[in-house]
């Protein structure tokens, strides 16, 4: 997972707006940690959000894909941003953090409740006291509405994609094969495969109260890449 895709991984996210992202974010922050200095984006991937966010907060990323860090790494180099690569279940960088983020749905990359309880030990364990983490997730519908059907194409200027979706019990497996135009104007193959699960509030709810953090608040947003759900957690 996240490993060969991680060379085209940011050329695939070129429609997402990080600005915003970020911005919405930093908000949160505002709301509800405004003390927060230091800050850990669990499941960093290329470093879109740490560059974003080293300006406002003494920043460190983890992601278990090392070609994912490698490509962060380069962006980050000398610019203050620690780097770790770490499974998020069962994390400890040596340090603990006011904040912690994970973005783009990186929580629903865990496909049992056991490893979203493991998630969030980690996270507690990796909090100072009063601090909180935010992640987002989505939704069936949003699963719907970016896999219409088992199999489909998204064709762009610079790249085609054929995914296959599919599902069972409660796990959702996909695959994508990425064709990317070169300088000779042929096409690079690239693929990814990956197993989602889509955790209901419920289950999300009951995980955080089994490892005695509070839920702060559950906000829907739609602005920035469909249609997600952005949880703020507290350790106190
Ligand atoms: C959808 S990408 C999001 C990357 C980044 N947060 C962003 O907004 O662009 C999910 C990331 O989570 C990482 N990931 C998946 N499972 C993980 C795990 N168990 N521990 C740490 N990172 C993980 C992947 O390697 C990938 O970089």
């Amino acid at each position: 997972m996240y490993n060969n895709f991680a060379k085209i991984y940011d050329k695939f996210m070129k429609y997402c707006d990080y600005d915003q992202w970020s911005s919405y974010i930093k908000d949160k922050i505002e709301e509800y940690h405004p003390q927060g200095k230091t800050l850990l984006d669990l499941g960093c991937g290329t470093g879109e959000t740490l560059i974003r966010l080293k300006e406002n907060f003494q920043c460190s990323g983890l992601d278990l894909s090392k070609e994912m860090l490698e490509i962060a790494h380069k962006k980050l180099k000398n610019k203050g941003v620690n780097l770790f690569m770490g499974d998020m279940r069962e994390f400890n960088t040596g340090e603990k953090y006011d904040i912690i983020i994970s973005l783009f749905d990186t929580v629903n990359h865990l496909t049992s409740i056991e490893d979203l309880e493991d998630l969030f030990s980690a996270v507690k364990g990796s909090l100072n006291e009063n601090g909180i983490y935010i992640f987002d997730v989505v939704d069936r519908k949003f699963m719907e509405a970016m896999f219409p059907g088992g199999i489909y194409y998204d064709e762009r200027k610079d790249m085609t994609i054929i995914w296959e979706h599919s599902r069972e019990d409660d796990l959702d497996f996909v695959e994508a094969n990425f064709f990317v135009k070169n300088k000779n104007n042929t096409y690079d193959k690239y693929k990814e495969y990956y197993e989602k699960k889509i955790f209901d509030r419920s289950e999300i709810e009951k995980a955080v109260k089994k490892n005695d953090l509070s839920l702060l608040t559950v906000a829907k947003n739609d602005k920035i890449a469909g249609e997600r759900y952005f949880y703020v957690v507290k350790k106190s």
